[in-house]
């Protein structure tokens, strides 16, 4: 019977080894390897290995994004929910309260200081005021100016960005504005010179970032609140990851292209976020909300590749002018159109997102001596729009992962069932065999 023993403890040790291999962390990481071929390449026009970029994001990036977003400083943005659509007759197809209304700020959870001031101070940043001021209007040459009259505060906590039910003819209309009427028209990506590629990827990696929310956000379960519901009480949509996604390998190195391009913004203008006035009012707040700031522009590289993103093979072109100013009337266009989202949340969304880009382009594309001008310019809701799009895309990354493991356990589960059902035939013949023996030896 010893030798049965033995065997059990064998058979019994390997069932172990192929369930903990089965769940979390371990097939992550066992799956990339194998079957992800998407990770281990680099990006096209950046100089990261995708692999790094996960693991940057997934142990320093999204963590403390994560953190920041709830600071009262980046908690609160500013924004215009009334705007006119200039392109076309807009049905409403929902406002107020419910999935796709948005619920505005209290008012109390808007800083005292923030309500004081009617124009948005101009961030003082050490020794920056002097010369280069940056003109009022070139300060928002990349987006439309909104409305002052009509912006409102809203707790982005409050109104996460999941599935709103708004698809379908409306919302692909916004999509084939944005890349037919607003890209550049020479169509196939092979033939664009970088600047258009560059340009074309962001606005790609855009929609694949709301695309990931929509697929990961969907369902909403059973029994929550739809009103007060956070990311938490949502179910991920596999069918539309998969058509959406996981079938355009190119759509998803997109997203990546924007989050290195957000970064590379950050760590450009790094002396500037460091001592940016994060200022609330309360100051023990305040000052956390400057420690993660520092911690994330810090803590990151370590993890990453040095260049994420060379903005120094742009516009090497002679005409860098006209292309740049073709550019951000492109830009210009396209923050137009997000009036045009019929609904609220999304255009909520939608307006950081781009805001956030446009922040992001402004500080890569200035070369060194612009630099301080620009950044001087730069206003408080552009720096909360920067912040909240990059945690919208740390997420997005960060969720890839929730697909990878259900493709994982997919794939794989079929052959762990084989494998157990074997396992379990050795053991129950092994079993009966010596019984069998027992019987006959007596
Ligand atoms: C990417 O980085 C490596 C080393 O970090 C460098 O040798 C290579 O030239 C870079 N490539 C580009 C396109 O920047
Ligand atoms: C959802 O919960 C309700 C009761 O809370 C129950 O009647 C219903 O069957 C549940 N639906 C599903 C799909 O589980
Ligand atoms: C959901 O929460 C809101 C706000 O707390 C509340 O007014 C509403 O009645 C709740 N709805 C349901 C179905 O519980
Ligand atoms: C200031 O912020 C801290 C947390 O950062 C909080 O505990 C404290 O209650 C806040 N003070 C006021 C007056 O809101
Ligand atoms: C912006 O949109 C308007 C209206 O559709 C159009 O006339 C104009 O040509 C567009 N500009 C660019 C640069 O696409």
């Amino acid at each position: 019977m010893n030798k049965l023993t033995t065997c059990m403890l064998v058979i019994i040790t390997c069932l172990a080894i192929t369930a903990t291999s089965f769940n979390s962390f371990g097939t992550s990481n066992l799956f990339s390897k194998i079957m992800n071929e998407p990770e281990r390449t680099t990006l096209d026009d950046a100089n990261c290995t995708l692999q790094s970029i996960d693991e940057a994001n997934a142990l320093v990036v999204y963590p403390l994004l994560q953190r920041l977003v709830r600071t009262d400083f980046f908690k609160i943005f500013k924004v215009d929910l009334q705007g006119e659509c200039p392109f076309w007759v807009m049905q409403k197809v929902c406002t107020g309260q419910g999935s796709c209304g948005v619920c505005e700020c209290d008012d109390d959870d808007i800083p005292v200081s923030w309500k004081q001031t009617k124009v948005t101070p101009v961030n003082t940043f050490l020794g920056m005021q002097s010369k280069n001021k940056w003109t009022d209007k070139d300060v928002d040459c990349w987006t439309k100016v909104p409305d002052s009259h009509s912006m409102t505060y809203v707790n982005l906590l409050l109104n996460p960005e999941t599935r709103t039910g708004y698809s379908g003819e409306e919302a692909s209309r916004i999509w084939r504005a944005i890349y037919e009427e607003n890209c550049f028209k020479s169509g196939k990506l092979d033939d664009m010179c970088l600047e258009e590629r560059v340009f074309y990827r962001l606005l790609s990696g855009i929609h694949a970032s709301i695309t990931m929310k929509i697929a990961t956000y969907y369902h909403l379960k059973n029994g929550t609140n739809a009103t007060t519901a956070g990311y938490d009480a949502f179910e991920p949509n596999f069918q539309m990851y998969h058509y959406a996604l996981e079938k355009f390998p190119d759509r998803v190195k997109n997203l990546y292209f924007i989050y290195t391009f957000t970064l590379r913004a950050l760590q450009k203008a790094g002396t500037f976020f460091e001592n940016y006035d994060y200022a609330t009012g309360n100051k023990t707040e305040d000052v956390y909300t400057q420690k993660l700031v520092k911690k994330l522009l810090r803590d990151h590289s370590s993890h990453l590749c040095d260049n994420v993103f060379d903005e120094k093979l742009l516009f090497q072109s002679p005409d860098k002018v006209a292309l740049l100013d073709q550019m951000k009337s492109h830009f210009r266009n396209i923050s137009s159109i997000m009036d045009c989202v019929a609904c609220e949340k999304c255009k909520m969304w939608a307006k950081i997102e781009i805001l956030g880009l446009a922040t992001a382009l402004k500080i890569v594309l200035a070369d060194e001596n612009e630099l301080p001008g620009i950044l001087g310019g730069i206003q408080r809701n552009e720096v909360i729009a920067l912040i909240n799009s990059f945690k919208q895309h740390a997420q997005s990354i960060s969720d890839l992962q929730v697909f990878r493991d259900l493709r994982w356990k997919q794939e794989i589960s079929p052959y762990i069932s084989y494998l157990v059902t074997g396992v379990m035939a050795l053991v129950i013949g092994r079993l009966l065999w010596h019984l069998l023996r027992d019987q006959l030896n007596k």
